[in-house]
């Protein structure tokens, strides 16, 4: 019978065979299934695994430190940060297509990486993780989150380093990816990690992304996520997020007249990210949530809840 003790050891293996003396590169992106990928690897190869995190200023407030200390204090790996976020910024300016958002990022993310990647010797391997839909997704079905997912995007790079894969996690769908993660020892805040999309907070930040459009919006994601955790809801929703509007809007603090930003509070259940309902969070917690973000994130007078479900939405709003 098939076990994750079982698919561990033979993956091990199989890594081993194909990767022989050479190097191994993983780029880290802070979500569940790079990092999986790289506990795995590590496992296999050990110190001959380099991990490089490019942080692109677009990520969510603690979760690159998390699993930077993650990897490096508890698995013992040699990770890499690149601190890029200025240069992401730069080349993001005045764009508000999300697409052309997505295609900057990917393309500025290749840079960032390849440039990391030419200063280790011997590099025969890039160890991504791909899952069982991206493979799936890539060869069949293109949505519009499909196309760019920014670890399809590493065709250039490959050839030009001369690189082969390795993606163990290749035969595996979300929840199986969790248990292995589960089973190499990984805490729970990582394995159970909300899914975050590649372009990260600049596809939340509707119309221009700027380091202020950009902290407001991450505090207030901060407060959405504290909520939604402490009422105990963060493990039954697939995703739960802050969308700052590129819009303004009218409201009354003591005496004053306001006109400030406008946060859309966005809170799905889903099985695989294809289909999925707006949760029904209980108001209490709305609540919370809107006063807590009113009152401490500067820059912002009014919250709204978006009740569309995909279809005909999708989960994010770029
Ligand atoms: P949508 O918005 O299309 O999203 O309903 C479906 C799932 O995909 C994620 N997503 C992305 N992930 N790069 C990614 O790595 C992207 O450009 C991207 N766009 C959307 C989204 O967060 C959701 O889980």
């Amino acid at each position: 019978t098939w076990t994750m003790k079982s698919f561990i050891e033979t993956s091990k293996k199989e890594i081993k065979e194909k990767v022989g003396n050479n190097r191994v590169i993983c780029g880290i992106s802070g979500g569940v299934d790079s990092a999986v990928t790289a506990v795995l690897v590590h496992e296999a190869v050990g110190d001959a695994l380099t991990c490089i995190f490019v942080d692109n200023g677009l990520l969510r407030a603690g979760e690159a430190k998390k699993v930077e200390d993650t990897l490096r204090k508890n698995f013992h790996m040699d990770i890499r940060v690149v601190d890029a976020s200025d240069r992401f910024l730069k080349r993001l300016r005045g764009v508000k297509d999300p697409e052309r958002k997505r295609k900057i990022i990917g393309n500025e993310f290749i840079k960032v990486f390849e440039a990391e990647a030419m200063n280790i010797k011997n590099v025969g391997f890039l160890a991504q993780g791909t899952l069982y839909p991206d493979v799936i997704e890539s060869t069949s079905f293109k949505g519009p989150s499909a196309v760019i997912k920014s670890h399809h995007n590493v065709g250039g790079l490959l050839k030009k380093m001369k690189l082969k894969l390795v993606e163990p996690l290749r035969e595996l769908f979300k929840d199986e990816v969790r248990l292995l993660g589960k089973e190499l020892g990984m805490p729970d805040e990582i394995i159970h990690r909300h899914p975050f999309p590649g372009p990260g907070l600049a596809i939340r930040c509707i119309g221009d992304v700027t380091k202020s459009r950009i902290d407001i919006l991450r505090k207030a994601d901060v407060i959405v996520l504290e909520e939604i955790k402490n009422a105990g809801l963060y493990r039954k929703l697939w995703q739960a997020f802050a969308v700052l509007l590129p819009t303004k809007s009218v409201g009354v603090m003591g005496d004053e007249r306001t006109y400030e930003n406008v946060i859309a509070v966005r809170a799905v259940t889903s099985l695989d990210g294809m289909t999925a309902d707006w949760a029904k969070i209980p108001y209490e917690v709305m609540e919370r949530i809107s006063n807590r973000i009113i009152n401490e994130v500067k820059g912002v007078n009014r919250v709204v809840y978006d009740i569309t479900s995909k279809p005909p939405g999708t989960i994010e709003w770029e």
